[in-house]
């Protein structure tokens, strides 16, 4: 193989995350990889996956060893879902069709974000008929009017999804430093496609005295009472995504979440908050088992991948990286990155001694 042919090969997540860097300007290079503040929980994450090391047993039968996962009635060819990220189409022109795309042929899980720039239903389009596909979910952000809600919801269901996330730790976008210092707007033609019909929340003129987040812009802040209502009105299982503290796991339980999504949005919304990888033990602890707890943020390597299920983790999601895969190539980028990860497990386990998911590796930090 000539040097130029094997520089083309994007062999690591930092491959794909130069390339995007060299195809994306700096607006959209510091939306999509950006975190809050000084990135502290953003950095945070993958050091808590680094963090625990891997403890591989030896000369264990490996015969007939698969990445199979069960999941909310169904089996996955292996426990690697895309996370919900907003306006794909920032990364490439294809957007959120060529992630999903990718994903129901690689047999992973997509959630489509509320705030996806490609209407639901084109996606559900790519994805149910695809007999490889894993799960088809969609994450909800609660609007200020129940109306609302409840017409993103209706339109999810019929589109064929399988799932709500709602999405609980993002009332407010967080503080960004790296967008505000590029002057980051979204380009034209590039929208929440979901929400571009729904009329914009009006400002109030406030008083002096007021704070234009707490006496405005949180009024439409959804609460656990929303929780227990959307459970009410909607016949899909609903996941909540953005949980950190096992008493809100287990007070999501209670109310009859199907699930639980460990999740800091990626060190997005609040800086200096907990790694998911360090949340996870407790959360799993209040669990006890009772409903499937998936976890995101900072998981880069098919090791991670195996750290995760063997904490307990039913499932994980990835975001950042797909989305680098997809800026520089596509729908073949997003089936590159699942494809390393997907090999890099498979390799994990077998080193470790874990011949299926349902065999936890041993870890200590
Ligand atoms: C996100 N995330 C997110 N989450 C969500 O519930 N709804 C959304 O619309 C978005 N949008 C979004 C945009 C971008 C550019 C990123 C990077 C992330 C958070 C996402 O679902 C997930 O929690 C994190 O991305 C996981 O962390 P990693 O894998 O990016 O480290
Ligand atoms: C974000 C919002 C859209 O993380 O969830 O940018």
């Amino acid at each position: 193989m000539n040097a130029s042919a094997a520089s083309d090969n994007a062999v690591t997540p930092e491959d794909h995350a130069r390339r995007a860097r060299a195809v994306l300007d700096d607006g959209a290079w510091a939306y999509l990889s950006g975190g809050a503040a000084d990135e502290i929980t953003l950095r945070g994450n993958k050091t808590a996956w680094d963090a625990l090391r891997l403890v591989p047993r030896v000369l264990r039968p490996l015969v007939n060893g698969h990445t199979r996962v069960p999941l909310l009635g169904r089996t996955l060819e292996h426990p690697i879902l895309l996370a919900p990220v907003a306006f794909q189409r920032l990364a490439h022109p294809d957007g959120e069709l060529a992630s999903a795309i990718a994903a129901a042929l690689f047999g992973a899980g997509v959630v489509l974000s509320t705030q996806a720039s490609v209407p639901m239903e084109a996606v559900a389009r790519q994805v149910l008929p695809e007999a490889t596909r894993g799960p088809l979910w969609f994450q909800l952000y609660m609007q200020a009017d129940r109306g609302h809600t409840l017409a993103l919801v209706a339109r999810a269901e019929a589109a064929g999804y399988e799932a709500l996330v709602l999405t609980v730790d993002a009332p407010v976008h967080g503080a960004r430093d790296r967008e505000r210092a590029t002057g980051f707007r979204l380009p034209p033609g590039i929208r929440a496609v979901h929400l571009e019909d729904l009329p914009k929340p009006t400002q109030q003129p406030l008083a002096r005295s007021e704070s234009r987040l707490f006496d405005d812009l949180l009024l439409g802040a959804p609460t656990w009472e929303d929780v227990r209502w959307l459970l009410e009105n909607t016949r899909l299982p609903v996941l909540l995504k953005g949980i950190l503290d096992p008493d809100d796991a287990r007070q999501a339980h209670r109310l009859g979440a199907a699930g639980i999504i460990v999740s800091n949005h990626g060190g997005r919304t609040l800086d200096t908050v907990l790694p998911t990888a360090d949340a996870l033990p407790g959360v799993l602890d209040a669990i006890s088992g009772a409903i499937p707890v998936l976890v995101d943020g900072g998981i880069r390597r098919g090791t991670d991948v195996l750290k995760a299920m063997s904490l307990g983790a039913a499932a994980v999601l990835i975001g950042r990286p797909y989305v680098f895969g997809l800026a520089h190539a596509g729908a073949r980028g997003v089936a590159q990155v699942l494809r390393l990860l997907r090999d890099e497990l498979e390799i994990a386990m077998a080193l470790a001694g874990c011949r299926t998911l349902a065999t936890p590796a041993r870890l200590v930090k």
